[in-house]
């Protein structure tokens, strides 16, 4: 068993290490999705249904694995999605996650729920951002999220588009998963039986939303599950002319973080986004949906030339991503692989993980005889 994060070598031996010191509502939380979780285990399994087809004495010494994306040349070709409620899963949250893409010049996201504020952020971390945007109701925060992403420098916005309703997350209604965490008789047990999860999260600044705390105090304060709050404060009846109005207030890169069919990737042309993230929210939202690998060629065929097209979820490899990439897309971006190192270990933890991920693509980059991220091509994949 893994009693250090230095010996986590992959996604998987994280997975283990946060599964030991998270209060267990909290590790089901990241780990699970919805109904019967098919989607999750697709989201990686995908991957598998197609090989790579290397070519070699292609003198690899020195590989370039950077991306231009969003605007922005990031050093690698995978970056950290938008996550929420990070303060919980460690009490650095956001600055280690933030702290740690810097080190490694990728992209970081920020989430609506993230619990630092966009203002303590830029001021901390000063790689490129995005900024996921939930479309509110109220309007006025809608407004105010908008304006603190111009104040904070922020590189971009990605309108989350697949969270129009909860996801039926069921491992979080057995656990009685909230934000904040309510202290019941069986959460207090998970609480004591990892004491320095508890010691850390209640000696630490008090969890907040900093984003919304000023709006919605239902957020910040009481105990609600991430289901009940998309259902209830996300405006069910946004469209594509709100998407398009949102695009024009921001004016910056602009991203639609969930697109998964052909039509909407053509839509968010036409709106005018910069981007796409080709995402099922890690398999929590709509379970039986398809994976996004598995529709990345068509989305790319179509509007590849057009737009960033993004590759979101189910990474656990660094031949994850170079199969991502040969399909044509710009980027990749995950979640758990950098979440549960953040609850195994903090800034460090996430560190390990992304340069784990960044030695995979360097060593596989260099088997697959390719000097740089352009050398890849549906040439060096082939579907079974
Ligand atoms: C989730 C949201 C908050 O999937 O992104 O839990």
């Amino acid at each position: 068993m893994f009693k250090n994060f230095k010996n986590c070598n992959n996604t998987e031996d994280f997975r283990k290490l946060a599964k030991m010191r998270l209060p267990s509502p909290i590790f089901h939380y990241i780990d699970g999705a919805a109904d019967d979780e098919i989607t999750l285990k697709r989201n990686t399994e995908s991957y598998e249904s197609c090989d790579l087809v290397p070519n070699v004495l292609a003198g690899v010494q020195d590989i370039d694995m950077s991306v231009e994306v969003m605007g922005k040349k990031i050093d690698l070709p995978i970056f950290c999605s938008p996550t929420a409620l990070q303060r919980l899963f460690h009490h650095d949250g956001e600055l280690a996650v933030g702290k740690a893409a810097q080190k490694f010049n990728t992209f970081f996201g920020v989430s609506s729920l993230g619990t630092f504020s966009l203002k303590e952020i830029s001021e901390n971390v000063k790689t490129p951002k995005i900024f996921q945007f939930y479309f509110h109701k109220d309007r006025g925060l809608n407004d105010s999220m908008v304006q603190k992403c111009k104040e904070a420098n922020f590189d971009a916005i990605a309108l989350t588009v697949d969270t129009i309703t909860g996801g039926n997350r069921e491992r979080d209604l057995q656990t009685g998963f909230t934000s904040p965490p309510k202290l019941t008789l069986s959460s207090l047990f998970s609480f004591a039986f990892h004491p320095m999860w508890a010691i850390n999260y209640f000696t630490h600044k008090k969890f907040e939303l900093a984003q919304l705390k000023d709006y919605i105090k239902e957020g910040s304060n009481l105990a609600i599950s991430v289901g009940d709050y998309f259902s209830s404060m996300l405006d069910q009846n946004m469209n594509w002319a709100d998407a398009e109005k949102l695009r024009a207030k921001w004016g910056g890169h602009f991203c639609l973080k969930g697109i998964m069919s052909v039509d909407d990737a053509k839509k968010a042309v036409d709106i005018g986004a910069t981007a796409i993230m080709v995402s099922n929210h890690g398999g929590r939202q709509l379970d039986g949906s398809r994976s996004p690998f598995d529709q990345l060629a068509e989305i790319v065929d179509a509007v590849g030339d057009k737009i960033d097209v993004i590759c979101d979820g189910g990474i656990r490899r660094g031949t994850h991503v170079l199969k991502a990439l040969s399909v044509g897309a710009k980027a990749c971006s995950g979640g758990r692989f950098y979440l549960y190192a953040l609850a195994a270990a903090g800034q460090p933890g996430v560190e390990r993980a992304i340069n784990n991920m960044r030695n995979e693509i360097e060593r596989d980059m260099k088997l697959m005889g390719c000097k740089k991220v352009s050398d890849l091509s549906q040439k060096n994949i082939k579907f079974r």
